[in-house]
C-alpha cells in the first residue's frame, strides 16, 4: 500500500470512529495537497509517486484532536462575599446576578434573573441549564414539570427538595423571536457568562457532591461534548467537587424514554447516595428494574 492510500485510509478509519477534525502535519499536509493537484491535472500523474517512506511517515504524524469548540468570551469573574452565613453570602451573589453585565451584554437572555434554591448548607448540589418559561414567572429554578420529576427523584432517594442545593449555569432564560411559554438551550456563550456564578455558589456550599442534570449542563460546567450515556457512570469533578452527570428530569417525561431511562437516572442517584453515605434500603436498590 502506498503511503497516500496509507493516509487516507487512516483518515477513512477515524471518519467511521466519529472524529470530524484532525491536525495534519506539513508533511501530511503536502501528500494532501500533491494527490490534489494530480486529480486536477492528469498529466501531473505520470510524475513519481512520493516516496511510500515517507508519505507512511506523514501518516503516522496526523495528529489527532478534539473538535475545536466554539470560542466563549473571556469568563469574568464574580467577587464570591468572603463574610456571613452562607444563606447571606449566596444572597449577595444573587444580588450581584442581576445585573451582570457579561450575560446582559450577550443580548441573547431575557432579563428576569433567576438565581438558586433549597440549602446553602447542602451536601447535594443540583445544576441545570437555564430557567424556563416557568422558572422565570415564579423566579426559582427547576419549579415546571422537570422540576416536579426531579422532586419525585428526590424523594425516591429520601431527601426533600428543601435539603438539596438546586441551581442552574445560566441565570436568565434564553430568549426567542416571538417567544410564549417556549424555551430553548443556553448557548455556550450564555453559560460561561454565568459559569462564574456557579464556581462561586459550589465556593460557599460546599457541597460533598454534584449532579449535572442533562448534556448541556455536563457541557457547560464540565466543558464535555457529545451523549449524556457517554458521559454517566463515572466521577467527573468541578472545583474539586465530584460530579455525576445524568439525563435531565425532562428526558424522563419524553414518550420516547421509557423504564430503561428511568433506571439509568436512578443507578447514577444510587451512586450519589453512596457518595454522600445516605442509607439505601433493598427496596430502594430495585426500583425501576425492569423484570421479564
Ligand atoms: N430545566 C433546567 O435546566 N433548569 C430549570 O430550572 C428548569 C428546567
Amino acid at each position: 500500500m502506498s503511503g497516500a492510500e496509507t493516509l487516507i485510509e487512516f483518515l477513512r478509519g477515524e471518519e467511521a470512529r466519529g472524529v470530524r477534525t484532525v491536525h495534519l502535519d506539513e508533511q501530511a499536509k503536502e501528500l494532501l495537497r500533491e494527490l490534489h493537484r494530480r486529480a486536477k491535472n492528469p498529466a501531473r500523474a505520470q510524475a513519481p509517486t512520493p516516496a511510500p517512506a515517507a508519505t507512511a511517515a506523514a501518516a503516522r504524524a496526523v495528529v489527532l484532536e478534539e473538535a475545536p469548540k466554539p470560542q466563549a468570551a473571556p469568563v469574568v469573574e464574580v467577587a464570591a462575599p468572603a463574610a456571613g452565613s452562607a444563606a447571606q453570602r449566596i444572597a449577595s451573589l444573587a444580588k450581584q446576578a442581576e445585573n451582570w453585565e457579561p450575560a446582559r451584554r450577550l443580548g441573547s437572555l431575557r432579563s428576569t434573573m433567576v438565581f438558586s434554591t433549597g440549602s446553602p448548607e447542602a451536601e447535594l448540589m443540583l445544576v441545570g441549564e437555564a430557567p424556563g418559561y416557568q422558572e422565570e414567572q415564579q423566579r426559582e429554578p427547576f419549579v415546571g414539570a422537570a422540576g416536579q420529576k426531579l422532586n419525585e427523584i428526590l424523594k425516591a432517594m429520601g431527601l426533600a427538595r428543601e435539603a438539596v442545593y438546586i441551581s442552574n449555569i445560566v441565570k436568565f432564560r434564553p430568549a426567542m423571536d416571538g417567544q410564549t411559554t417556549n424555551n430553548r438551550k443556553p448557548t455556550l456563550e450564555e453559560m460561561a457568562s454565568c459559569i462564574s456564578f456557579v464556581r462561586a455558589e459550589v465556593e460557599i456550599v460546599k457541597p460533598r457532591c454534584i449532579v449535572a442534570l442533562g448534556g448541556t449542563a455536563a457541557e457547560g460546567l464540565l466543558g464535555l461534548s457529545g451523549s449524556v450515556a457517554a458521559m454517566r457512570g463515572k466521577w467527573h469533578e468541578f472545583s474539586g467537587i465530584p460530579v455525576r452527570v445524568t439525563y435531565h428530569p425532562a428526558y424522563l417525561l419524553h414518550n420516547n424514554s421509557g423504564a430503561q431511562d428511568k433506571r439509568r437516572v436512578w443507578e447514577d442517584m444510587l451512586e450519589v447516595m453512596e457518595k454522600l453515605g445516605l442509607p439505601i434500603s433493598e427496596k430502594q436498590r430495585g426500583y425501576f428494574v425492569t423484570r421479564p
